[in-house]
């Protein structure tokens, strides 16, 4: 049973600025959740409640939010929230977290061999990044599904038009059944002509152990950063890498600002406490806008 996970949460979030100063971006809200809390939460819904997270110095509020608030759970309680009390209480009953930290900012791949000496290098695990929420699908399950059957490592991909990307790790893969794929190459943020394909790394994975020693010997690549991606194009020399497509329609990024409202206002529309009134308030601001728009023309 592959049961620990990695979530790198050590990044400055230069893409929020100012807003990431003094708060991690993991916690900015999608409507009352921070986006941390969707991830964890798809880790926990397959049972994966050891969880390490990779954090910095600014990164407090994410340990935090996931241990538990006795003045708060007073305050609910003798208000009579008994429904704000279980959401708070909840999630942090569940989840076992290790906060470790990355004490230099070196890229994605150096934050994941941070977590080698507490998580162990004998065990197959998991990572989850913090950026992309995913809906409707426990990508957990699936990479678990089919580690099960073939013994290899598994990433997670999601088609992307071709402009987007130089934003993502993109892979060149071979089908082998409906969306089960055999990952053939893989390129961290090609340019759209050095693109093989507009397979896109959603942020989920599932990795061998065999991922550790190719870590090891990642030297800096895209961004002078270690990367991930290197690793895994190493991995692939040696064992087969598998992976799951899923639809489009399931992934949130919230990793920008134009995705992250994006989100936000989905995931708002499909709260019944304020997406009638919000409905009407975007009705409005479209005709304003091109009633603007009119007059300028
Ligand atoms: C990271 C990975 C990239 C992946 C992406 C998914 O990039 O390096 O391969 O496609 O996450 O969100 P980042 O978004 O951290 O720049």
């Amino acid at each position: 049973m592959v049961n620990k996970a990695i979530i790198p949460v050590a990044g400055w979030g230069t893409r929020f600025l100012p807003a990431t100063k003094a708060m991690p971006k993991e916690m900015l809200p999608i409507v009352d959740k921070p986006v941390i809390q969707y991830i964890v939460e798809e880790l926990l819904e397959a049972g994966v409640y050891n969880i390490i997270f990779v954090t910095g110095r600014h990164k407090r509020a994410i340990e935090d939010h996931f241990d538990l608030n006795p003045d708060l759970e007073l305050h609910l309680e003798r208000a009579g929230k008994k429904k704000l009390l279980g959401e708070v209480r909840k999630i942090s009953h569940l989840v076992n977290p290790i906060f470790i930290r990355q004490k230099e900012q070196k890229g994605l791949g150096h934050a994941i061999l941070t977590a080698k000496a507490t998580l162990g290098s004998e065990e197959p695990f998991i990572v989850s990044l913090g950026d992309i929420i995913i809906k409707g699908i426990n990508t957990i399950d699936i990479m678990r599904q089919i580690y099960h059957r073939y013994g290899k490592s598994v990433i997670i991909l999601f088609e992307v038009p071709r402009k987007d990307v130089f934003k993502y790790g993109i892979a060149k893969v071979r089908k082998i059944d409906n969306d089960t794929f055999l990952v053939e190459d893989i390129v961290e943020k090609p340019s759209p002509q050095e693109a093989p394909s507009n397979y896109a790394v959603v942020g989920r994975y599932l990795f061998t152990p065999t991922i550790w020693e190719k870590l090891e010997k990642t030297k800096p690549g895209k961004g002078g950063e270690i990367q991930l991606t290197d690793a895994i194009k190493e991995l692939l020399k040696e064992e087969a890498v598998y992976a799951y497509k899923i639809d489009r329609n399931s992934v949130f990024d919230t990793g920008n600002k134009l995705d992250y409202l994006k989100t936000v206002i989905t995931f708002a529309l499909e709260r019944e406490d304020i997406n009638g009134e919000l409905l009407e308030f975007l009705r409005e601001k479209i005709e304003e806008k091109a009633k603007e728009k009119d007059k300028k023309d």
